[in-house]
């Protein structure tokens, strides 16, 4: 039998772990034996001090452990998704999803809301009258199965992985998120409790994501890709450049018109780009070969997939979207080339619009959002649109525009913008 405060002191004083230790913690917080402050402690211990593979693993089993673990081995294709770590504009899932299904595969995938400055899924989703993010395990299932549909993005019930859920929520307030096995743990144990066979994960790099550094997202993705190998999820990561946002939109509904756009064909070349290469990964990790994934996009395939997987989620494809109340344009103050276009700037203007939330259960504004109408290497002309920006709270304009003002540069007209490749790195187990 342990106690916290034993658990406690052996990783503060940089010691390791034992299974048993681990499995006895995770287990009693869940059942509220431990106490927040007693875990934020060893949160604490655990940012200053690490955990070892061994331990990281046996942390995420553990976590799995306190609650329920999905399995889709029965079902009649291949099962893989892709998680990605955030960033501003990252609207892939959305056409993704049903790309690969198109192909294939079944994607299952559990998915979140956005808090601070990166959108959640969910949330874009949500701007589809009638789109159910709650959906049972059974109907899950069905959607799968289903071979016009065959991809499911909806909310993580209470009972996956509800360690995590709890522990998540604490780390939030007391300052214990920057830990690179903390991390690795909480998202791979969702991962791995959603029943996925193969794994695609697309850690973002830069400004605008969580790691600004490409060493700290090749020691996450690193972590991640050992975790997911470890507990049988065929699993690759790939580090992806987010230093400005993704495509042309950042807000729920807007992300979802440029979805479509990619569905139907075209789209911004950054987010085709991103979502064909995905998929690439998603089939391989599925053993499907000899299917272009671009075919299934030019086609029309994926499009299909996309509209029978909103409708079996109870949503309506050909619903217009919300669109907000007020709209103001940012114009060019100068001639020349944009050089830069900082996704973090960007992904915080679209939240002070309306478009994500400061708190867990807060409402969105599904209209709110910005739209870029130039990308990083586009020449510009003084007073031409650069950014329009859709809030239903007016009041909150003047400023979001004042603090956009940093948010971009504009060299002289032979500048050459440095091309940034978009994919930075693979990691394989
Ligand atoms: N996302 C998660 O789900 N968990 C973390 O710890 C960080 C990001």
């Amino acid at each position: 039998m342990h106690s916290a405060v034993e658990v406690i002191r052996a990783k503060r004083d940089g010691g390791e772990l034992s299974d048993s230790q681990i499995d006895w913690v995770v287990a009693a917080f869940t059942r509220g034996e431990v106490a927040d402050e007693q875990m934020s402690a060893l949160a604490m211990a655990i940012v200053w001090r690490g955990m070892t593979r061994r331990e990281t693993a046996r942390w995420t089993a553990a976590m799995i452990a306190s609650g329920q673990r999905l399995d889709f081995r029965d079902l009649p294709r291949p099962t893989v998704d892709k998680h990605s770590t955030g960033g501003v504009g990252d609207k892939i899932t959305l056409p993704l999803a049903p790309l690969v299904a198109a192909c294939g595969a079944a994607v299952p995938q559990l998915s979140g809301r956005g808090l601070g400055h990166t959108g959640g899924t969910l949330d874009k989703l949500e701007a589809i009258a009638g789109w159910q993010a709650d959906i049972p395990v059974a109907r899950m299932r069905e959607i799968l199965t289903d071979p016009a549909a065959g991809a499911v993005v909806c909310a993580a019930g209470a009972d996956l992985a509800p360690a995590d859920k709890r522990l998540y929520a604490l780390r939030d307030v007391t300052g214990t998120v920057e830990s690179i096995p903390l991390i690795a743990s909480s998202i791979m144990s969702k991962k791995i409790a959603e029943g996925t066979a193969a794994l695609v994960l697309d850690v973002k790099v830069g400004r605008g994501a969580f790691l600004k550094e490409l060493s700290q997202a090749r020691e996450l993705a690193t972590a991640m890709v050992e975790l997911g190998t470890d507990a049988g999820v065929r699993t690759v990561a790939l580090l992806t450049a987010m230093d400005t946002p993704l495509g042309c939109t950042a807000g729920n509904a807007l992300e979802v018109a440029e979805s479509l756009d990619v569905l139907s064909g075209g789209g911004p070349a950054d987010v085709v780009e991103l979502t064909l290469t995905l998929a690439r990964e998603m089939l391989a990790q599925a053993g499907i070969d000899g299917i272009d994934p671009a075919d299934a996009l030019a086609d029309g395939r994926a499009m299909d997939h996309w509209r029978a997987m909103i409708s079996a989620q109870g949503g309506d494809p050909d619903a217009q979207l919300p669109c907000a109340r007020h709209a103001e344009t940012l114009r060019a103050p100068a001639t020349g080339v944009l050089t830069r276009l900082d996704a973090m700037d960007i992904g915080v203007a679209a939240w002070r619009l309306g478009a994500g939330r400061a708190r867990q259960g807060d409402p969105v504004q599904l209209g709110a959002g910005i739209e870029m109408h130039l990308k990083p290497g586009d020449s510009v002309t003084a007073g031409q649109p650069l950014l329009t920006l859709h809030t239903d709270t007016a009041e909150v304009l003047p400023a979001v525009l004042e603090s956009l003002g940093s948010a971009f540069t504009i060299g002289a007209a032979d500048t050459e913008a440095p091309a940034q490749p978009l994919v930075l790195g693979r990691i394989t187990a």
